[in-house]
């Protein structure tokens, strides 16, 4: 019996102990829900570090915690951003599988420019996908500025162009990287979409009835596949077996209602 889970602030919406649950529990281990509020991200980790064999990170300590985590992939390192910690020995490692999991969905889409709107951790993640995807042209909307310009120098630093924008610019990937979507609250992620052209959106929010992105969009990549897909990427390298992204899936729907 082993002992993994999740840490972030807020996760009252969070999905992942349902889905990790659906197929830890096969093995008698146990998924848990750490609600981590910034202040406690270090004793948190120390104390996960010594109990648990892994854990996923979310919103807000996706970059945060790399400064208490004691090895990185080397995806992580170029992404700055880590969604799954492996432990080992009370040693972590942090790993992203967010890129990862975008990568596999996106099904070799040609991609040579993007609009991401939101600048954290998921943005990072997203906007690295769509790299290794061909993308070489970035445009970043954020509410702080000052994140933008963060993103902004992570992928120049991959030697792709990047700007930010406070204006909607067409491209061939929108990106919603931001929890706007999830709440009733998203008319401004609405207005900002609806001013440009797009051919595909990823859209990290999620929810089990749609976000009002997934109503707009042609060509859609959901958010709910997006989490099925990291957290079955997650226990791959926690656990090394191959996980069946089906019987994730399941476990939603028998828990819709
Ligand atoms: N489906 C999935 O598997 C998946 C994977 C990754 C992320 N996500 C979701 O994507 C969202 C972002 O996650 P993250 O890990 O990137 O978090 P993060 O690193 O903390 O970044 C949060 C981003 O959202 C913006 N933001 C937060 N609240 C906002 C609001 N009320 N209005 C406008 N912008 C807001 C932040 O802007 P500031 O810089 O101005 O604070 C920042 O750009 C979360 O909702 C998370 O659940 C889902």
């Amino acid at each position: 019996m082993a002992l993994y889970g999740l840490i972030g602030f807020p996760l009252s919406h969070s999905l992942s102990y349902k889905i990790n649950n659906a197929v830890l529990k096969r093995y008698g281990d146990h998924y848990v829900i750490f609600e981590t509020k910034p202040e406690e991200l270090f004793s948190t980790v120390m104390g996960l570090k010594v109990l648990s064999r892994g854990f996923n990170v979310t919103i807000p300590h996706k970059k945060s915690i790399i400064l208490y985590l004691d090895h990185l992939s080397e995806d992580a390192e170029r992404i700055g951003a880590v969604n799954a910690v492996k432990v080992e020995q009370r040693t972590a490692t942090g790993y992203n599988t967010d890129y990862l999991s975008i990568l596999n969905l996106m099904n070799g889409r040609n991609v040579q420019t993007a609009m991401i709107f939101g600048a954290g951790g998921g943005a990072r993640a997203t906007a690295y996908a769509l790299f290794r995807l061909g993308c070489n042209r970035f445009f970043i909307y954020n509410r702080t500025k000052e994140n933008a310009l963060s993103l902004k120098s992570k992928i120049e630093g991959w030697g792709a162009k990047a700007e930010v924008t406070e204006d909607p610019k067409s491209a061939d990937v929108f990106v919603n990287a931001t929890p706007m979507g999830m709440y009733a609250n998203d008319e401004a992620l609405i207005e900002f979409y609806l001013k440009g052209n797009y051919r595909t959106v990823i859209d990290l929010a999620y929810d089990l009835k749609g976000t009002s992105l997934s109503k707009l969009a042609k060509d859609y990549i959901s958010g709910i596949e997006i989490l099925i897909e990291q957290a079955a990427l997650s226990i791959e390298i926690w656990k090394g077996i191959k996980v069946d992204r089906k019987e994730m899936r399941s476990a939603l729907h028998e828990n819709k209602g």
